[in-house]
């Protein structure tokens, strides 16, 4: 099935780019009617930016999963939907066709009926990367429950949080999650998270570490048992079924929770037909993608990349989609290439922080390893060095592959600035052009827009596009306050941006209090409350400084007063309350304990001297009169770890 909306030349990208945005709802009606709706739109478009309002294909009736798994079985129930390849390579890989996809999900969403989940509930999703987290994902979706998925490494108390902001009243998990040497022991977490809670009602077990696990009567109950009472539920005489709840365009998809710039993760929503466009369409255009082939994108289902490029986006495309449980350095360095070499992968969608860290172990590991299928390759999540861009283009894609750069965020669905995949040339460390439907602008401070080419400012977009998030759970004036009000009538991504004389994007890292470390988000605020909640920590003060391997590393100064002379052990605390609080992924690399912060005479923490001072870059400090002592800047670069 070639997909009629490939834009498959340069000149047809810029006629599509053009005709988005000159008739954008004709453009996107066209691209809709590629989908199965129960009700077309009664209207395609319909939106400000000032409450926000934004709403796509309003009063369409559809549901999502019929759309990734039922409208494909005519013709390709036999095609693996999911392949997935577990933490250790000497235990079985499956293959989850597309019938047997279907099957699972209708059981999955049987189950969840059974327990008492209806449409609108909020459900939070904490498994490891196994094919039953893509069913508990489609499960929900196809009663029309919204999904929550928190990844693995987030701590009890941060589940706790996301459980009651969701106001959750269910909870997917598995008994324990294989990372690379580890077991991760998530059903304990949960029982943490839950020590307090009132409004969870169900706990849904999968068995797949078999580590040992408390199962509370009348709350916990078994995957397995549940999925057997289930099948016997929806299948008769052979035949599957489980009726997808019809869906507006507008009703909420999922939740995903990220950081700003404030202490608190925000609940970012996506609704069902928007969102499924977007992914669809950006799968299908950035990766060119082709029937048949294997698409591999490396992320975790917790974050957005897994939802928008493991699942929704190569599912409703009829892909096949390559799931991996481990890491890609277990059991060693060589194990991405293993995958590829095993399955015959065409397409390898990855993170810079994996190349580098890769890239760390020389080319040995790729040695006597099959590449020869891959086509194409992608990289997502942070700015890609053109050291990082060469060695893949050179070691694993052979020069032969062309390398798509895509920028986008988990509040806008899906990519909105990448090349499309030997279409549009691409350009080391560039994003290069807006996807059709996206309108990049770049600001100054003061809002006001940089025309031409060859400045840098702020990226924002002005217009839609299909996949932009709609709220911020329970709070949509904070998703005003955070996206809308910035700059009057355009989305802010928070991102700095520059563009070369070609018209090229190339996005240069966040310019608000947010820091990308290994390509996930982690608020500096959020990282500061949890230092704080050290009982020896009297102030601290975070933020980001460049590192080779994870991009950006988290650098703390901290005003310490408790009684513990060893300041080795002093961190450790410190680290390991983080880690309780926010979770293992927020531990600070570096803590420097200091007497005093830089202060201006109004209170505020100066960041730009610590950032400066972090960054190694001690000489050229600014403007330093300003600040209430200005000796304590002298002790903080004298005592630069
Ligand atoms: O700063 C940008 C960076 O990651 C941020 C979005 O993070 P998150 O919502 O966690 O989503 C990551 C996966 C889409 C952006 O604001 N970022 C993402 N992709 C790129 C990037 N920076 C530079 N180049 C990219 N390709």
């Amino acid at each position: 099935m070639p997909y009629s909306y490939q834009v498959r030349s340069s000149e047809q990208y810029q006629e599509a780019y053009k005709k988005s945005v000159v008739d954008p709802e004709g453009f996107w009606a066209a691209v809709a009617e590629n989908f199965y709706w129960h009700k077309k739109w009664d209207k395609v478009l319909d939106w400000n930016f000032t409450e926000p309002k934004i709403e796509w294909f309003s009063g369409a009736r559809l549901n999502i999963t019929e759309n990734c798994i039922d409208r494909h079985l005519a013709t390709m129930a036999d095609q693996p939907a999911i392949i997935w390849e577990p933490n250790n390579p000497d235990e079985r890989t499956r293959t989850v066709t597309y019938a047997s996809l279907h099957k699972r999900v209708c059981q999955f969403a049987q189950v969840l009926k059974n327990n008492g989940v209806k449409k609108g509930d909020r459900v939070c999703i904490y498994m490891g990367m196994v094919p039953e987290l893509a069913y508990a994902i489609l499960g929900c979706a196809r009663i029309g429950a919204v999904h929550s998925v928190i990844f693995g490494g987030f701590s009890a108390q941060s589940i706790a949080d996301r459980l009651e902001d969701a106001k959750a009243e269910f909870i997917v998990t598995c008994d324990g999650a294989y990372r690379g040497g580890k077991d991760i022991p998530l059903k304990s977490v949960i029982d943490d998270a839950l020590i307090g809670n009132k409004t969870v009602k169900r706990v849904i077990v999968y068995t797949r570490t078999r580590t040992p696990v408390s199962m509370i009567k009348g709350r916990d109950v078994w995957w397995e048992d549940e999925m057997e009472f289930a099948e016997t539920q929806i299948e008769k005489d052979g035949v599957v079924s489980f009726p997808a709840e019809e869906m507006d365009a507008e009703d909420p998809l999922f939740i995903l929770y990220t950081s700003g710039s404030t202490g608190k993760p925000k609940g970012v929503v996506h609704s069902v037909a928007g969102y499924m466009v977007w992914a669809n369409y950006t799968f299908v255009n950035v990766f060119q993608y082709r029937q048949g082939q294997i698409h591999f994108c490396t992320a975790d289902i917790g974050w957005i990349t897994g939802h928008s490029y493991i699942v929704y986006g190569p599912l409703s495309a009829g892909a096949t989609s390559l799931m991996f449980e481990g890491v890609p350095t277990y059991p060693d360095a060589g194990r991405f290439w293993d995958i590829v070499d095993k399955h015959k992968v065409n397409i390898l969608y990855t993170a810079p922080t994996a190349i580098r860290s890769l890239m760390g172990f020389g080319t040995a590991p790729l040695a006597g390893k099959d590449l020869s299928s891959l086509q194409i390759l992608g990289t997502v999540g942070e700015p890609i060095n053109e050291e990082a861009w060469h060695w893949y283009d050179e070691n694993v894609g052979k020069k032969k592959c062309p390398v798509v750069d895509t920028w986008w965020q988990t509040e806008t669905g899906g990519i909105l600035i990448s090349n499309l995949a030997g279409v549009t040339p691409s350009k080391p460390t560039y994003a290069t052009l807006p996807l059709p439907g996206v309108q990049p602008v770049l600001v100054d401070e003061n809002g006001a827009i940089i025309e031409g080419n060859n400045v840098s400012g702020n990226l924002c977009i002005k217009f839609p596009w299909p996949g932009i998030l709609r709220t911020t759970y329970g709070d949509h004036e904070r998703c005003r306050l955070n996206y809308f009000s910035t700059y009057k009538n355009l989305y802010f991504t928070g991102d700095g941006c520059l563009r070369d004389e070609a018209g090229n994007y190339r996005i240069t890292g966040r310019v608000d209090d947010v820091l990308n470390v290994s390509g996930h988000r982690i608020g500096t605020a959020e990282v500061e409350n949890a230092i704080n909640m050290h009982t020896g920590v009297v102030e601290s003060a975070v933020v980001g400084y460049p590192h080779d391997i994870k991009g950006q590393g988290i650098y703390a100064y901290v005003i310490y007063n408790g009684h513990h002379e060893d300041e080795s052990l002093r961190r450790a605390d410190i680290a390991q309350t983080v880690a309780r609080v926010i979770g293992a992924i927020a531990k600070p690399d570096k803590i420097q304990f200091v007497t005093g912060l830089p202060k201006t005479r109004s209170g505020k923490i100066m960041r730009r001297i610590l950032r400066k001072i972090a960054e190694g870059e001690t000489a050229n400090l600014g403007d330093t009169t300003t600040l209430l002592d200005p000796g304590v800047v002298e002790e903080i670069k004298n005592g630069k770890l």
